[in-house]
Protein backbone atom coordinates (compact mmCIF):
# COMPACT_ATOMS: atom_id res chain seq x y z
CA UNK A 1 0.00 0.00 0.00
CA UNK A 2 1.60 3.60 -0.65
CA UNK A 3 1.19 5.58 2.57
CA UNK A 4 1.23 9.22 3.00
CA UNK A 5 2.62 10.98 6.01
CA UNK A 6 2.13 14.66 6.61
CA UNK A 7 4.92 17.19 9.27
CA UNK A 8 8.68 17.27 8.88
CA UNK A 9 9.76 16.43 12.45
CA UNK A 10 11.70 14.52 14.77
CA UNK A 11 8.71 12.84 15.49
CA UNK A 12 7.85 12.50 11.79
CA UNK A 13 11.41 10.59 11.03
CA UNK A 14 10.52 8.45 13.74
CA UNK A 15 6.84 7.36 12.16
CA UNK A 16 8.23 7.00 9.04
CA UNK A 17 11.34 4.73 10.08
CA UNK A 18 8.67 2.52 11.52
CA UNK A 19 6.01 2.90 8.93
CA UNK A 20 8.96 1.98 6.23
CA UNK A 21 9.54 -1.26 8.19
CA UNK A 22 6.49 -2.65 7.77
CA UNK A 23 6.31 -5.39 4.39
CA UNK A 24 3.02 -3.90 3.49
CA UNK A 25 3.93 -0.55 2.88
CA UNK A 26 4.99 -0.57 -1.01
CA UNK A 27 5.65 3.21 -1.02
CA UNK A 28 5.77 5.74 1.33
CA UNK A 29 5.32 10.17 0.75
CA UNK A 30 6.64 12.27 3.53
CA UNK A 31 5.50 15.74 3.14
CA UNK A 32 7.46 17.93 2.98
CA UNK A 33 9.61 15.52 5.27
CA UNK A 34 13.35 16.39 5.98
CA UNK A 35 16.92 15.31 5.11
CA UNK A 36 16.17 12.01 7.72
CA UNK A 37 13.00 11.30 5.90
CA UNK A 38 14.43 11.41 2.48
CA UNK A 39 16.62 8.38 3.75
CA UNK A 40 12.99 6.56 4.36
CA UNK A 41 11.06 7.45 1.94
CA UNK A 42 10.30 10.17 -0.55
CA UNK A 43 9.78 13.73 0.41
CA UNK A 44 6.87 15.36 -1.40
CA UNK A 45 6.84 19.64 -1.21
CA UNK A 46 3.59 20.07 -0.02
CA UNK A 47 3.21 21.62 3.19
CA UNK A 48 1.67 19.62 5.81
CA UNK A 49 -1.36 22.26 5.82
CA UNK A 50 -2.08 22.74 2.26
CA UNK A 51 -5.26 20.42 1.90
CA UNK A 52 -5.86 21.33 -2.14
CA UNK A 53 -2.07 20.04 -3.06
CA UNK A 54 -2.01 16.93 -0.41
CA UNK A 55 -5.63 15.80 -1.70
CA UNK A 56 -4.27 16.52 -5.22
CA UNK A 57 -1.27 14.31 -4.68
CA UNK A 58 -3.19 11.29 -2.90
CA UNK A 59 -5.28 11.17 -5.71
CA UNK A 60 -2.91 11.51 -8.43
CA UNK A 61 -0.64 8.96 -6.55
CA UNK A 62 -3.32 6.30 -5.41
CA UNK A 63 -2.41 6.90 -2.07
CA UNK A 64 -3.72 4.37 0.51
CA UNK A 65 -3.74 6.15 3.55
CA UNK A 66 -2.95 9.68 5.18
CA UNK A 67 -1.20 9.27 8.28
CA UNK A 68 -1.06 13.11 9.91
CA UNK A 69 2.06 13.53 12.23
CA UNK A 70 1.43 17.24 13.91
CA UNK A 71 -1.69 19.35 15.72
CA UNK A 72 -1.57 21.93 13.11
CA UNK A 73 -3.50 20.11 9.63
CA UNK A 74 -5.84 18.16 12.47
CA UNK A 75 -7.11 21.44 14.31
CA UNK A 76 -7.64 23.08 11.34
CA UNK A 77 -9.62 19.72 9.75
CA UNK A 78 -7.31 17.76 7.40
CA UNK A 79 -9.46 14.24 8.32
CA UNK A 80 -12.83 16.30 7.39
CA UNK A 81 -11.52 18.11 4.17
CA UNK A 82 -10.46 14.41 2.39
CA UNK A 83 -13.67 12.73 3.89
CA UNK A 84 -15.91 15.92 2.52
CA UNK A 85 -14.35 15.40 -1.14
CA UNK A 86 -15.92 12.68 -3.55
CA UNK A 87 -12.16 11.85 -4.83
CA UNK A 88 -10.99 10.53 -1.30
CA UNK A 89 -13.50 10.08 0.79
CA UNK A 90 -12.68 6.58 1.35
CA UNK A 91 -8.86 7.15 1.84
CA UNK A 92 -8.53 6.41 5.19
CA UNK A 93 -7.00 9.30 7.62
CA UNK A 94 -4.67 8.14 11.25
CA UNK A 95 -5.58 11.30 12.91
CA UNK A 96 -8.72 12.39 14.45
CA UNK A 97 -11.85 14.99 13.21
CA UNK A 98 -11.58 18.80 13.63
CA UNK A 99 -14.21 18.17 15.79
CA UNK A 100 -11.90 15.58 18.09
CA UNK A 101 -8.61 17.30 17.45
CA UNK A 102 -10.05 20.48 19.34
CA UNK A 103 -9.18 18.11 22.57
CA UNK A 104 -5.74 19.60 21.73
CA UNK A 105 -7.31 22.63 20.21
CA UNK A 106 -9.45 24.04 23.07
CA UNK A 107 -7.86 23.53 26.31
CA UNK A 108 -11.62 24.93 27.65
CA UNK A 109 -12.88 22.24 25.90
CA UNK A 110 -10.37 19.47 26.83
CA UNK A 111 -11.19 20.39 30.66
CA UNK A 112 -14.88 21.05 30.37
CA UNK A 113 -14.62 17.22 28.51
CA UNK A 114 -12.98 16.01 31.61
CA UNK A 115 -15.41 17.57 33.80
CA UNK A 116 -18.34 15.58 31.80
CA UNK A 117 -16.65 12.05 32.19
CA UNK A 118 -15.11 12.32 35.37
CA UNK A 119 -11.82 12.56 34.38
CA UNK A 120 -9.28 13.52 36.80
CA UNK A 121 -7.51 16.77 36.49
CA UNK A 122 -6.96 20.35 37.76
CA UNK A 123 -9.74 22.18 39.54
CA UNK A 124 -10.02 24.83 36.75
CA UNK A 125 -12.19 28.25 35.47
CA UNK A 126 -12.09 29.85 32.00
CA UNK A 127 -12.35 33.78 31.51
CA UNK A 128 -12.83 35.96 28.45
CA UNK A 129 -12.14 39.90 28.42
CA UNK A 130 -15.38 40.87 29.42
CA UNK A 131 -14.94 38.66 32.72
CA UNK A 132 -11.73 39.84 33.12
CA UNK A 133 -12.13 41.17 37.07
CA UNK A 134 -13.99 38.09 37.51
CA UNK A 135 -10.42 36.10 36.58
CA UNK A 136 -8.37 38.72 38.48
CA UNK A 137 -10.80 37.64 41.99
CA UNK A 138 -10.80 33.77 40.99
CA UNK A 139 -6.99 33.78 41.16
CA UNK A 140 -7.21 35.71 44.87
CA UNK A 141 -9.06 32.06 45.57
CA UNK A 142 -6.12 29.82 44.40
CA UNK A 143 -3.08 29.53 46.65
CA UNK A 144 0.57 29.85 44.43
CA UNK A 145 1.71 29.33 41.86
CA UNK A 146 -0.60 30.32 39.43
CA UNK A 147 -1.30 28.53 36.34
CA UNK A 148 -2.72 30.12 32.91
CA UNK A 149 -2.98 28.67 29.50
CA UNK A 150 -4.26 30.42 26.55
CA UNK A 151 -7.47 28.48 25.59
CA UNK A 152 -5.97 28.08 21.74
CA UNK A 153 -3.02 26.54 20.15
CA UNK A 154 0.94 28.56 20.68
CA UNK A 155 3.11 26.49 19.57
CA UNK A 156 3.33 25.07 23.29
CA UNK A 157 4.01 28.67 24.28
CA UNK A 158 0.60 29.19 25.62
CA UNK A 159 1.27 28.28 29.30
CA UNK A 160 2.42 30.22 32.46
CA UNK A 161 3.03 29.39 35.53
CA UNK A 162 3.72 32.37 37.49
CA UNK A 163 4.90 32.43 41.42
CA UNK A 164 3.35 35.54 43.12
CA UNK A 165 -0.25 36.50 42.51
CA UNK A 166 0.48 40.19 41.39
CA UNK A 167 2.44 38.44 38.71
CA UNK A 168 -0.43 36.47 37.53
CA UNK A 169 -2.78 39.17 37.64
CA UNK A 170 -0.44 41.15 35.15
CA UNK A 171 -0.20 38.23 32.89
CA UNK A 172 -4.25 37.11 33.09
CA UNK A 173 -4.67 41.33 31.78
CA UNK A 174 -2.06 40.77 29.03
CA UNK A 175 -3.39 37.42 28.10
CA UNK A 176 -6.79 38.87 27.49
CA UNK A 177 -5.29 41.65 25.79
CA UNK A 178 -4.04 39.88 23.16
CA UNK A 179 -0.76 38.48 23.86
CA UNK A 180 -1.27 35.46 21.66
CA UNK A 181 -3.85 36.98 19.68
CA UNK A 182 -6.88 34.74 19.18
CA UNK A 183 -5.25 32.37 21.03
CA UNK A 184 -5.44 34.18 24.48
CA UNK A 185 -8.91 35.45 24.24
CA UNK A 186 -9.66 33.00 26.23
CA UNK A 187 -7.54 32.10 29.28
CA UNK A 188 -8.34 28.84 31.43
CA UNK A 189 -6.73 29.10 35.02
CA UNK A 190 -6.09 26.28 36.78
CA UNK A 191 -5.13 24.82 40.24
CA UNK A 192 -1.02 23.83 40.53
CA UNK A 193 -0.61 20.47 40.32
CA UNK A 194 2.93 19.18 42.24
CA UNK A 195 4.50 16.05 40.71
CA UNK A 196 6.31 14.36 37.65
CA UNK A 197 4.67 13.93 34.45
CA UNK A 198 4.43 11.03 32.17
CA UNK A 199 3.34 11.42 28.33
CA UNK A 200 0.69 8.72 27.73
CA UNK A 201 0.00 7.37 24.42
CA UNK A 202 -3.20 5.45 22.35
CA UNK A 203 -4.02 4.34 18.96
CA UNK A 204 -7.70 4.24 18.89
CA UNK A 205 -10.13 3.58 16.02
CA UNK A 206 -13.45 5.29 17.98
CA UNK A 207 -14.85 2.26 19.78
CA UNK A 208 -11.24 0.03 20.31
CA UNK A 209 -7.73 1.28 21.50
CA UNK A 210 -4.30 0.25 22.04
CA UNK A 211 -1.94 1.76 24.51
CA UNK A 212 1.70 2.29 23.01
CA UNK A 213 4.87 2.74 25.37
CA UNK A 214 5.13 5.38 28.24
CA UNK A 215 7.66 7.70 27.73
CA UNK A 216 8.85 11.03 29.96
CA UNK A 217 10.38 14.11 28.17
CA UNK A 218 12.43 17.17 28.86
CA UNK A 219 11.06 20.40 28.08
CA UNK A 220 13.59 23.12 29.65
CA UNK A 221 16.68 24.11 27.36
CA UNK A 222 18.85 23.88 31.08
CA UNK A 223 20.09 20.76 32.94
CA UNK A 224 18.53 20.53 36.00
CA UNK A 225 14.97 21.15 34.08
CA UNK A 226 16.12 25.35 34.33
CA UNK A 227 15.70 28.12 31.80
CA UNK A 228 13.24 28.28 28.89
CA UNK A 229 10.85 26.05 27.52
CA UNK A 230 11.79 24.02 24.13
CA UNK A 231 9.55 21.56 21.99
CA UNK A 232 11.72 18.80 23.93
CA UNK A 233 15.31 18.03 24.85
CA UNK A 234 14.94 14.36 25.65
CA UNK A 235 12.23 11.60 25.68
CA UNK A 236 13.10 8.04 28.25
CA UNK A 237 11.03 4.88 28.10
CA UNK A 238 9.82 3.08 29.88
CA UNK A 239 9.13 5.53 33.02
CA UNK A 240 10.02 4.00 36.51
CA UNK A 241 6.53 5.03 38.10
CA UNK A 242 4.58 4.04 35.19
CA UNK A 243 4.00 0.34 36.88
CA UNK A 244 1.61 -1.81 35.96
CA UNK A 245 -0.63 -1.16 38.86
CA UNK A 246 0.07 3.08 37.98
CA UNK A 247 -0.89 2.32 34.26
CA UNK A 248 -4.32 0.33 35.03
CA UNK A 249 -5.38 3.29 37.11
CA UNK A 250 -4.47 5.04 33.53
CA UNK A 251 -6.53 2.90 31.59
CA UNK A 252 -9.59 2.61 34.17
CA UNK A 253 -9.61 6.30 35.09
CA UNK A 254 -8.61 8.32 32.18
CA UNK A 255 -7.89 6.42 28.93
CA UNK A 256 -11.78 4.61 28.70
CA UNK A 257 -13.47 7.29 30.33
CA UNK A 258 -11.56 9.30 27.56
CA UNK A 259 -12.36 7.17 24.41
CA UNK A 260 -16.20 6.41 25.85
CA UNK A 261 -16.53 9.83 25.82
CA UNK A 262 -15.50 11.05 22.84
CA UNK A 263 -17.80 8.16 21.53
CA UNK A 264 -20.52 9.14 23.45
CA UNK A 265 -20.47 12.98 22.14
CA UNK A 266 -20.31 11.00 18.34
CA UNK A 267 -16.79 13.08 17.86
CA UNK A 268 -15.31 10.79 15.10
CA UNK A 269 -11.58 9.91 16.62
CA UNK A 270 -9.02 7.49 14.81
CA UNK A 271 -6.04 8.00 15.90
CA UNK A 272 -3.41 8.72 18.68
CA UNK A 273 -4.53 10.39 21.82
CA UNK A 274 -1.20 11.60 23.86
CA UNK A 275 -2.38 11.97 27.57
CA UNK A 276 -0.08 14.43 29.09
CA UNK A 277 0.02 13.01 32.73
CA UNK A 278 1.28 13.89 36.38
CA UNK A 279 1.73 11.50 39.16
CA UNK A 280 0.15 13.48 42.25
CA UNK A 281 1.18 11.34 45.16
CA UNK A 282 0.63 8.19 42.96
CA UNK A 283 -2.50 9.03 41.42
CA UNK A 284 -2.38 10.39 37.74
CA UNK A 285 -4.23 13.42 36.54
CA UNK A 286 -4.38 14.93 32.74
CA UNK A 287 -2.46 18.19 32.76
CA UNK A 288 -3.62 18.18 28.30
CA UNK A 289 -4.43 16.29 25.77
CA UNK A 290 -2.76 15.90 22.94
CA UNK A 291 -4.51 14.79 19.02
CA UNK A 292 -1.15 13.24 17.89
CA UNK A 293 1.99 11.72 19.37
CA UNK A 294 4.41 13.88 21.30
CA UNK A 295 7.64 14.65 20.09
CA UNK A 296 10.54 13.76 20.82
CA UNK A 297 8.89 10.95 23.05
CA UNK A 298 8.15 9.49 19.40
CA UNK A 299 11.78 9.02 18.64
CA UNK A 300 12.09 6.84 22.06
CA UNK A 301 8.41 4.94 21.82
CA UNK A 302 8.94 3.42 17.99
CA UNK A 303 11.94 2.14 19.35
CA UNK A 304 10.00 0.12 21.54
CA UNK A 305 7.08 -0.68 19.22
CA UNK A 306 8.10 -4.00 18.16
CA UNK A 307 4.61 -4.72 16.11
CA UNK A 308 3.73 -3.64 12.47
CA UNK A 309 2.39 0.00 12.95
CA UNK A 310 0.96 -0.83 9.44
CA UNK A 311 -1.15 -3.37 10.91
CA UNK A 312 -2.51 -0.84 13.63
CA UNK A 313 -2.96 1.68 11.21
CA UNK A 314 -5.19 -0.62 9.32
CA UNK A 315 -7.17 -1.74 12.50
CA UNK A 316 -7.77 2.02 13.12
CA UNK A 317 -9.20 2.22 9.24
CA UNK A 318 -10.78 -1.40 9.67
CA UNK A 319 -12.16 -0.66 12.98
CA UNK A 320 -10.97 -3.24 14.58
CA UNK A 321 -7.88 -2.56 16.29
CA UNK A 322 -8.87 -4.82 18.81
CA UNK A 323 -7.76 -7.93 16.54
CA UNK A 324 -4.48 -6.66 15.90
CA UNK A 325 -1.49 -7.32 18.67
CA UNK A 326 0.54 -4.65 19.66
CA UNK A 327 4.03 -5.80 21.63
CA UNK A 328 6.86 -3.85 22.92
CA UNK A 329 10.14 -4.10 23.28
CA UNK A 330 11.29 -5.15 26.74
CA UNK A 331 14.44 -2.50 26.39
CA UNK A 332 14.43 0.89 27.21
CA UNK A 333 14.66 3.28 24.99
CA UNK A 334 15.90 7.00 25.20
CA UNK A 335 16.52 9.69 22.52
CA UNK A 336 18.95 12.89 23.20
CA UNK A 337 17.79 16.06 21.13
CA UNK A 338 20.82 17.70 19.65
CA UNK A 339 19.88 21.25 19.17
CA UNK A 340 20.92 25.10 17.74
CA UNK A 341 23.26 27.04 19.86
CA UNK A 342 20.71 30.09 21.17
CA UNK A 343 17.83 27.67 20.71
CA UNK A 344 14.65 28.54 22.27
CA UNK A 345 15.37 32.34 21.26
CA UNK A 346 17.17 33.34 18.50
CA UNK A 347 19.52 31.01 16.69
CA UNK A 348 21.45 31.07 13.27
CA UNK A 349 20.33 28.15 10.56
CA UNK A 350 22.54 26.27 7.97
CA UNK A 351 25.73 25.36 9.40
CA UNK A 352 26.68 21.99 7.73
CA UNK A 353 26.62 19.08 10.01
CA UNK A 354 29.11 16.09 10.11
CA UNK A 355 29.56 12.66 11.04
CA UNK A 356 25.90 11.35 11.02
CA UNK A 357 27.74 8.56 9.13
CA UNK A 358 29.90 7.99 12.01
CA UNK A 359 27.04 6.50 14.93
CA UNK A 360 26.95 3.61 15.31
CA UNK A 361 24.50 1.30 17.27
CA UNK A 362 22.30 4.62 17.61
CA UNK A 363 19.40 5.96 15.53
CA UNK A 364 19.46 9.42 13.98
CA UNK A 365 16.66 11.14 13.57
CA UNK A 366 16.41 14.27 12.00
CA UNK A 367 14.10 16.55 13.06
CA UNK A 368 15.39 20.82 11.70
CA UNK A 369 17.96 19.52 8.93
CA UNK A 370 17.63 20.24 5.08
CA UNK A 371 19.47 19.54 2.45
CA UNK A 372 21.59 22.25 0.64
CA UNK A 373 23.92 20.85 -2.57
CA UNK A 374 23.69 17.34 -1.12
CA UNK A 375 25.23 18.61 2.32
CA UNK A 376 22.50 17.87 5.34
CA UNK A 377 22.54 21.42 7.33
CA UNK A 378 20.98 22.49 10.37
CA UNK A 379 17.25 24.01 9.56
CA UNK A 380 16.08 24.56 12.67
CA UNK A 381 16.37 24.78 16.40
CA UNK A 382 16.35 21.41 17.56
CA UNK A 383 18.41 19.67 14.86
CA UNK A 384 18.71 16.17 15.28
CA UNK A 385 17.75 13.36 17.68
CA UNK A 386 20.09 10.49 18.84
CA UNK A 387 17.72 7.57 20.09
CA UNK A 388 19.58 4.23 21.42
CA UNK A 389 18.16 1.40 23.15
CA UNK A 390 19.59 -0.24 26.61
CA UNK A 391 19.50 -3.10 29.07
CA UNK A 392 18.14 -0.29 31.10
CA UNK A 393 18.17 3.49 31.06
CA UNK A 394 21.35 4.10 32.22
CA UNK A 395 22.55 1.82 29.35
CA UNK A 396 20.50 3.49 26.74
CA UNK A 397 21.61 7.37 27.68
CA UNK A 398 25.00 6.50 27.67
CA UNK A 399 24.83 4.76 24.14
CA UNK A 400 22.98 8.20 23.17
CA UNK A 401 25.47 10.77 24.40
CA UNK A 402 28.79 9.20 23.06
CA UNK A 403 27.00 8.79 20.07
CA UNK A 404 25.66 12.25 19.81
CA UNK A 405 29.05 13.65 20.11
CA UNK A 406 29.88 12.61 16.80
CA UNK A 407 27.56 14.61 15.39
CA UNK A 408 29.19 18.41 14.69
CA UNK A 409 27.24 21.84 13.86
CA UNK A 410 28.31 25.10 14.95
CA UNK A 411 27.17 26.59 18.38
CA UNK A 412 25.48 22.57 18.78
CA UNK A 413 24.29 21.75 22.25
CA UNK A 414 22.91 18.78 24.20
CA UNK A 415 21.53 18.19 28.00
CA UNK A 416 23.47 15.73 29.31
CA UNK A 417 21.45 14.87 32.20
CA UNK A 418 17.81 13.55 30.20
CA UNK A 419 16.52 10.82 32.73
CA UNK A 420 18.88 11.68 35.69
CA UNK A 421 15.49 12.61 37.67
CA UNK A 422 13.83 9.42 37.46
P1 LIG B 1 0.73 22.09 28.56
O1 LIG B 1 1.00 22.97 27.37
O2 LIG B 1 -0.69 22.05 29.01
O3 LIG B 1 1.40 20.76 28.43
O4 LIG B 1 1.54 22.76 29.75
C1 LIG B 1 2.93 22.92 29.66
C2 LIG B 1 3.57 22.49 30.95
O5 LIG B 1 3.11 23.29 32.02
C3 LIG B 1 3.22 21.08 31.36
O6 LIG B 1 3.99 20.12 30.72
C4 LIG B 1 3.48 21.15 32.83
O7 LIG B 1 4.86 21.02 33.09
C5 LIG B 1 3.05 22.53 33.19
N1 LIG B 1 1.68 22.54 33.71
C6 LIG B 1 0.56 22.69 33.00
N2 LIG B 1 -0.53 22.65 33.79
C7 LIG B 1 -0.08 22.48 35.03
C8 LIG B 1 -0.72 22.35 36.32
N3 LIG B 1 -2.04 22.43 36.46
N4 LIG B 1 0.06 22.15 37.39
C9 LIG B 1 1.41 22.11 37.26
N5 LIG B 1 2.07 22.22 36.10
C10 LIG B 1 1.34 22.40 34.99
N1 LIG C 1 6.50 16.44 24.08
C1 LIG C 1 5.34 17.19 24.24
C2 LIG C 1 4.56 17.41 23.02
O1 LIG C 1 4.79 16.78 21.99
O2 LIG C 1 3.64 18.22 23.04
Amino acid sequence: MKILLLGSGGREHALAWKIAQSERVEKLFIAPGNAGTANVGTNVNIKADDFEAIKAFVVENQVNMVVVGPEDPLVKGIYDDLKNDPRTKNIPVVGPSKAGAVLEGSKDFAKAFMMRHNIPTAKYATFDGEHLEEGLKFLETLEAPYVLKADGLCAGKGVLILPTLEEAQKELKEMLGGMFGNASSRVVIEEFLSGIECSVFVLTDGDHYKILPEAKDYKRIGEGDTGLNTGGMGSVSPVPFATKEWMQKVEDRIIRPTVEGLKAEGIDYKGFIFFGLINVKGEPMVIEYNCRMGDPETESVMLRLKSDIVDLFEGVAEGNLDQRSIVFDERAAVCVMLVSGGYPETYKKGYPITGIEQVEGSIVFHAGTALKDGQVVTNGGRVIAVSSYGANKEEALKKSFTEAQKIKFTDQYFRRDIGADL
